[in-house]
């Protein structure tokens, strides 16, 4: 089987994409030729805590195929743990922090494939706002109204373009939330199999440090590399973190 960095040269892609041990060499050493390089993850304790609290079970995902593929669970564990890290070094309040770690394990769970499906969003948005208290009890959280508008609206923004959605209200408001996840969700790109999908400074709103974006690379690489070892999922990412 063609490697996925094979296919997208060839604008073949399927509509699941699985990782491959191709794709991932060429991962790393492109990631060299911009000082990426794997090393070992250390976390702050919320990070780790934030892992392990807001994992998405297989059954809410709407394409279960999608649960082990580039935007399934692995790719989500991720990104929690890329909002925890950038929200340890900034000013966010602790109830919007908890509400966007909440809307990271659930941003891509409508998909129906991995190629473009602009429509994700809105759909794992209202998967959501139909299943409240099971989430609430699934994570052992109590959401009042507004956090629960702030959970909507931050999902539901997550592939949103800047320029188009400046202006809306939903947008406005929850912005920095939007733009926290928005952040955290594209330092995760280096998974992507061509390098014009990689993170681009110029449309982070947020911007993440040199650090930052070391973890997350380091992250991707150790756990993409325990998952084609192992087979695991959410764990290749825990076991990545400790
Ligand atoms: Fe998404
Ligand atoms: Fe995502």
């Amino acid at each position: 089987m063609k490697s996925l960095v094979v296919l997208a040269k060839k604008g073949g892609l399927p509509k699941i994409q699985h990782m491959d041990a191709g794709t991932l060499s060429w991962i790393e050493a492109t990631g060299l030729s911009f000082g990426l390089r794997k090393n070992k993850c250390e976390v702050a304790p919320f990070v780790l805590e934030s892992v392990k609290r807001y994992v998405p079970k297989q059954s809410w995902f709407f394409n279960r195929k999608c649960y082990s593929s580039l935007h399934g669970v692995r790719h989500i564990s991720r990104v929690v743990a890329n909002v925890a890290n950038l929200a340890l070094g900034r000013k966010f309040n602790s109830r919007s922090i908890r509400n966007v770690l909440i809307a990271a394990s659930l941003h891509d769970i409508g998909r129906h494939y991995d190629r473009k499906d602009l429509e994700h969003s809105r759909r794992a948005a209202d998967w959501f706002s139909s299943n409240v208290s099971f989430v609430q009890s699934s994570f052992g959280v109590n959401l009042v109204d507004n956090d629960i508008e702030e959970i909507y609206s931050t999902i539901c923004y997550h592939n949103s373009v800047y320029s188009k959605t400046k202006n809306d209200v939903f947008y406005v408001k929850y912005m920095e939330t939007i733009e926290l996840l928005k952040t955290a969700d594209a330092m995760d790109r280096y998974r992507l199999p061509n390098l014009r999908w990689w993170p681009n400074e110029r449309f982070f709103v947020i911007k993440p440090t040199l650090g930052e974006l070391k973890f997350a690379f380091s992250l991707l690489v150790f756990s993409e590399q325990e998952h084609l070892k192992t087979g695991t999922n959410y764990l290749s990412v825990l076991n990545s973190l400790q």
